[in-house]
């Protein structure tokens, strides 16, 4: 089911949401009563301190997570009321995630990996739409190498145009320069950056001043609650603001 809203300028909005994690003195409210808008074609950072409800809230917003309370909409669709097999289907064709981690399948090229999301949704990739994604994060020549015979900025690019292929509302990133070398960083958030110059929305968490400083705002959080919002901020203030929620 889908509720339509009359405009909606944002690509994602959060409502009133609530998510609480354990029960009784374990209890821990990991999101706490956030509304947010994320523009569209603007990419947004997300900080605060560790613990502070930034992935928790990042996977509500991709529908990754259910919220207990609160409503999330994707455009002009409520996902909150959505059943996990839309969910699936969703994340699949909507929705696009970057981790930490990368989390490309070992055993599968770079094609391969840039082709999943399109096999997984039904969809026949052709070679040159899986060569068009690897191309456009600089990697055209790499598309026979396994994970492992590539760098870690490498392996996040392909995981970057894995997410792409399927041209998703909103790329979501979770610490996606938190395993790489500032060299590496650099080039998968020159790309990002391209990515949204070009249109794209992105939604990251991140640890790192540096990274939130390429981002066109960023949306700080405290004991799972927004409390302060960036536009255009050096990483010399965002690094302040940071040390600040984290005292
Ligand atoms: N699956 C879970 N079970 C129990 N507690 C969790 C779980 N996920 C997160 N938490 C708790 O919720 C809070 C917010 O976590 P998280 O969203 O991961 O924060 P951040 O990404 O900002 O470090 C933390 O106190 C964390 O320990
Ligand atoms: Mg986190």
């Amino acid at each position: 089911m889908t509720t339509t809203l009359t405009q909606t300028a944002a690509a994602i909005s959060m409502r009133d949401i609530h998510r609480t994690y354990g029960r009784g003195s374990a209890e821990v409210r990991a999101v706490d009563g956030v509304d947010i808008d994320f523009p569209r074609g603007s990419w947004t950072a997300v900080m605060g301190p560790s613990g502070s409800g930034k992935s928790t809230l990042l996977h509500i917003a991709a529908g990754l997570e259910h919220a207990d309370s609160g409503r999330v909409f994707l455009g002009d669709s409520d996902i909150t009321s959505s059943s996990d097999r839309q969910l699936t289907a969703l994340r699949r064709s909507r929705i696009g995630f970057v981790f930490q981690s990368f989390n490309l399948v070992g055993s599968l090229t770079a094609e391969q990996n840039v082709s999943l999301p399109l096999r997984l949704a039904g969809r026949r990739p052709s070679r040159a739409d899986v060569k068009a994604a690897l191309s456009s994060v600089g990697l055209a020549d790499r598309g026979r190498h396994r994970p492992r015979e590539l760098s870690g900025g490498q392996q996040q690019r392909v995981a970057i145009a894995r997410a792409l292929v399927t041209g998703p509302e909103v790329l979501f990133a979770d610490e996606p320069t938190g395993a790489l070398d500032t060299t590496s960083a650099h080039s998968v958030l020159d790309l990002l950056r391209a990515t949204v110059d070009a249109g794209q929305t992105i939604v990251m968490v991140t640890h790192d001043p540096a990274a939130a400083a390429r981002a066109d705002s960023t949306v700080f959080l405290r004991d799972g609650r927004v409390v302060d919002h960036l536009a255009g901020a050096s990483a010399g203030a965002l690094a302040a603001r940071l040390v600040q929620l984290e005292a």
